[in-house]
């Protein structure tokens, strides 16, 4: 075995091994508990916008894009713009080292404020991004997207709009067959499953009803995606705990 199969091996090792220890697994629980409280999620941005994410999934964000080597992103959940930013600026990584030329980002929002829309539509990475305004299980919205998605030969999906059980699971229903096969479906926000009632005070979604419920009932009928345990082994503190969904066939 060579030096960078024996680093990958002890890797592996690692991850799952960390995947068993349920002490820690409860203490980054606990972090991440804490950090919703205090609104640590809001803190970040990506090159210039406000971007949603934990540092950590922003990171998982980078491997899967760059394992997949999309031509297509589709994202629910556009807020101010970073996790497009994200994606659009992975694209021309992407790219520049000899991926598909010219991917797009192509984002849905129910309400794309207007200085959100001027920030995006004014950021350098902007050529790389469209977007629709329009609740994201809209029929309508819906064959938008899809007539984006004719001729694209690898597509990944993320959802990130509204979190309740129901919305969600309309999002699947509509989105996830788009995704090519050994690509992503990410559904973000499954940890509102894992913490207390009160965490989230001012929004619909609860424990029992919110993005995680949501991908269990789908993953029962669709045997065609996989949850990628060894994402949410590797980051513990995720906010997309079984929402990882690689397509396998
Ligand atoms: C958590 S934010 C998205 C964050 C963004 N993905 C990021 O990482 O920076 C959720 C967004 O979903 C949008 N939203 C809520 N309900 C929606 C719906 N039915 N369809 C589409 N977007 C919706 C909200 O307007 C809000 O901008």
């Amino acid at each position: 075995m060579n030096p960078t199969q024996q680093f990958e091996q002890a890797k592996k090792a690692r991850i799952h091994a960390l995947g068993q220890d349920t002490a820690f697994a409860k203490r980054s629980r606990q972090w991440l508990e804490e950090s919703m409280r205090k609104g640590y999620v809001y803190n970040f941005s990506w090159l210039g916008r406000p971007i949603i994410q934990t540092p950590n999934d922003i990171v998982a964000m980078q491997e899967v894009i760059w394992k997949v080597q999309p031509d297509l992103i589709i994202e629910t959940g556009i807020a101010h713009g970073g996790s497009l930013i994200l994606s659009a600026s992975m694209l021309v990584l992407n790219e520049e080292c000899g991926g598909p030329a010219g991917a797009r980002v192509l984002g849905v929002d129910i309400d794309i404020r207007q200085h959100n829309r001027e920030a995006i539509e004014a950021h350098p990475l902007s050529s790389r991004i469209d977007m629709i305004q329009g609740s994201s299980v809209l029929p309508a919205v819906v064959a938008q997207v899809a007539a984006k998605a004719v001729g694209k030969k690898k597509i990944m999906v993320c959802l990130d709009s509204n979190h309740t059980h129901e919305h969600v699971l309309k999002e699947l229903n509509a989105y996830a067959a788009m995704v090519s096969v050994g690509s992503y479906c990410i559904v973000f926000d499954t940890f509102v499953e894992d913490m207390p009632e009160d965490v989230f005070p001012d929004r619909p979604w609860t424990p029992g009803n919110n993005p995680k419920t949501a991908v269990w009932a789908y993953l029962d009928k669709h045997p065609e995606f996989q949850i990628d345990h060894e994402i949410d082994n590797k980051l513990l503190i995720s906010v997309a705990p079984d929402g990882y969904l690689k397509r396998v066939r």
